[in-house]
């Protein structure tokens, strides 16, 4: 495990970029993989206008990590987080875009649709946020680590923080997800965890000073060859040393 400690928020957005970019330019055909919520909404700014600038994304391919069950339509959605914060804000578009459809009615074979799509690019990166009880993705504590691609009932503090950063009403909140499993998650060749503010403070405690454990999702992550935790010092906080 690589850990990159940074100031704030910014320059956790910055560092973010700086990775992704980076990859960009040394491989044009990388295949990206992206999470959405308020961690990475700094870095996808960020990466849209360097993109912008002409580092060259048309021969990328770009993934997510999960999405809400339900409908596209749903401001939470992560197709709509990903179109209105970056595909729509391009001047060229990557080669192929991807993820979950949120609208599936059938769940087992819109996970294997999206297993066979993760078979077919192997991932260069994939970026997760750190949940406030160290979910990655929708793995929530307790999920067992042999879990593949999967639809997820959301604990009560994920459907709490989705209504919140999206300002929904309660029955407008999504509660299940698909998501990765930790397998899809392993799989990706560099595993980029950020995590930034006080309110993951305890997740990241738990994540640096205990063991890996079932009810403690992203401290799988430690298994990764590639691991990078990016973390600012609000979210270091709570840390003894
Ligand atoms: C959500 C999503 C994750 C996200 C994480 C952190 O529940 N399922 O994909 O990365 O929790 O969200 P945020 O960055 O808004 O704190």
């Amino acid at each position: 495990m690589k850990i990159i400690k940074v100031k704030d928020y910014n320059e956790m957005s910055d560092k973010l970029n700086e990775l992704f970019v980076t990859q960009l330019q040394n491989k044009p055909t990388s295949v990206l993989s992206f999470t959405t919520g308020g961690t990475p909404a700094g870095f996808a700014k960020l990466f849209v206008e360097e993109i912008n600038q002409g580092v060259d994304i048309s021969q990328a391919v770009c993934l997510n990590l999960d999405e809400y069950v339900g409908t596209k339509e749903n401001p939470a959605s992560v197709y709509n987080w990903m179109y209105n914060h970056v595909y729509n804000k391009l001047n060229a578009k990557p080669k192929i875009i991807d993820m979950f459809d949120a609208d599936a009615k059938d769940f087992a074979s819109e996970i294997k649709r999206y297993q066979t799509v993760l078979e077919t690019y192997p991932r260069d990166m994939q970026l997760l946020g750190l949940g406030t009880n160290a979910h990655i993705g929708a793995n929530e504590p307790g999920t067992s680590f042999e879990t593949g691609a999967f639809v997820a009932d959301c604990f009560q503090s994920t459907i709490d923080a989705t209504q919140n950063l999206f300002n929904l009403s309660m029955e407008d909140t999504p509660i299940q997800m698909f998501t990765m499993g930790f397998k899809e998650i392993m799989d990706a060749k560099c595993v980029i965890l950020a995590a930034s503010g006080k309110s993951k403070a305890n997740a990241v405690k738990r994540l640096l000073e205990e063991d890996i454990k079932e009810d403690i999702p992203a401290s799988y992550l430690k298994n990764h060859e590639n691991f990078i935790f990016i973390v600012d010092e609000d979210a270091c906080s709570l840390l003894s040393d």
